[in-house]
């Protein structure tokens, strides 16, 4: 009986784990989500889809810093491995290579900020789009996998 009572409060711990290991991963893939959307909203305007508007354009960038400020933790140590739900998972160099990813962090970050005094029209977004969109490709191309 006490055995099955300690078996039992073991297998609720590793769930916990589980479940706080599940949350780690939804919790960074919430920010990478936020910025496919904002980054296509941008793209949109660029496209000619949509019209240039200003509001769009510093809620993307807002998004992008908070993003840049929080990847330094998305990723712990309890989550190296897991798979995410969806197209694309972490890739196990985030852990690798924490050297590596910090640098594309910090140059993420520093050309969020440059982009924020610099969009100001459809021209400068034009200009400045791909500079972001590099970034983003440059970290993916490296630490970000394809589910298969
Ligand atoms: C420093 C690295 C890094 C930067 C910079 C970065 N990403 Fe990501 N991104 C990742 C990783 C790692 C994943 C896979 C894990 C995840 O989704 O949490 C990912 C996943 C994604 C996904 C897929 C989310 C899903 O549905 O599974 C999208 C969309 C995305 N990123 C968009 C962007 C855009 C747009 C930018 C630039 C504005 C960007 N990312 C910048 C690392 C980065």
């Amino acid at each position: 009986m006490m055995r099955a009572v300690v078996v039992a409060g073991a297998l609720l711990l590793g769930f916990g784990a589980v479940v706080a290991q599940q949350d780690a991963v939804k919790h960074a893939q919430t920010f990478m989500k936020g910025n496919g959307k904002n980054a296509g909203a941008l793209a949109a305007m660029v496209k000619g889809e949509k019209p240039y508007d200003q509001a769009t354009v510093d809620t993307a960038l807002a998004q992008f810093a908070d993003t840049a400020k929080n990847l330094p933790t998305l990723f712990p140590d309890s989550i190296k491995g897991l798979k995410a739900d969806g197209d694309y998972s972490a890739s196990s160099k985030i852990w690798e290579d924490k050297a590596g990813f910090s640098e594309h962090i910090a140059s993420f970050g520093k050309v969020v900020t440059d982009a924020k005094g610099t969009i100001k029209d459809l021209d400068t977004l034009k200009a400045t789009l791909p500079v972001i969109g590099k970034q983003c490709g440059g970290c993916h191309e490296t630490f970000r996998v394809k589910n298969s």
